[in-house]
């Protein structure tokens, strides 16, 4: 693999483009959250990048947070069974909780985690995603903020990886298939 040779097969959101509809989106959550506090949870490490922007595009304060889990599973097939590999250092008891995630794929991970989450007595908790494939979803989550809903291809860039790789692209776009196959 040829450093600098990115391998993408198509772009398909530019750093403009995510930027504007982030911006957005924080319209929205100031707008509904309005008087709360708010505490950000973004799940690592696909999240790093969504978090980063979204809470700066918030014209407010916000506390953030983070978690790290670990879907079990045979090979790439998620299994819906989470482990928690970092818990949040932040108590939920009466919190208003918003969850940070890059992409909801088969929806395994979310919904074991806002379940979770929901356990712990906050006051609220509700997801944003900047991608949702609606096509691969196998759990009815409920999201509250959805940047773009996509094909189910394989995408990488801003924060999501292809074997760890690729994450620090500032696009979004589809993987070569000679890449993975
Ligand atoms: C990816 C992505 C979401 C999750 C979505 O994370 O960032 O967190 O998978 O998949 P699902 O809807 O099918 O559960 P991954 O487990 O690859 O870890 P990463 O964020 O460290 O890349
Ligand atoms: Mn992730
Ligand atoms: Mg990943």
């Amino acid at each position: 693999h040829v450093e600098g040779d990115l391998e993408l097969d198509q772009t398909l959101y530019t750093e403009e483009q995510i930027t504007t509809r982030l911006q957005e989106l924080a319209r929205q959550i100031e707008a509904d959250y309005e008087g709360k506090d708010l505490l950000l949870v973004g799940v690592l490490k696909g999240a790093v990048m969504v978090m980063a922007d979204l809470a700066r595009s918030l014209e407010r304060h916000v506390e953030m947070d983070w978690m790290a889990v670990s879907s079990y599973g045979s090979g790439t097939q998620s299994s819906g069974v989470v482990r928690i590999l970092k818990d949040l250092d932040t108590d939920l008891n009466g919190r208003h909780v918003l969850i940070v995630e890059d992409i909801i794929d088969t929806g395994l991970t979310l919904s074991w985690l806002i379940t979770n989450l929901r356990s712990r007595g906050p006051a609220s908790v509700e997801i944003a995603t900047l991608l949702r494939k609606p096509d691969a979803l196998q759990m009815d989550v409920e999201v509250r903020y959805v940047g773009f809903d996509i094909p189910n291809a394989f995408v990488v860039g801003y924060g999501l990886d292809f074997n760890e790789r690729y994450r620090n692209l500032r696009c979004i776009g589809t993987l070569s298939p000679h890449v993975y196959l």
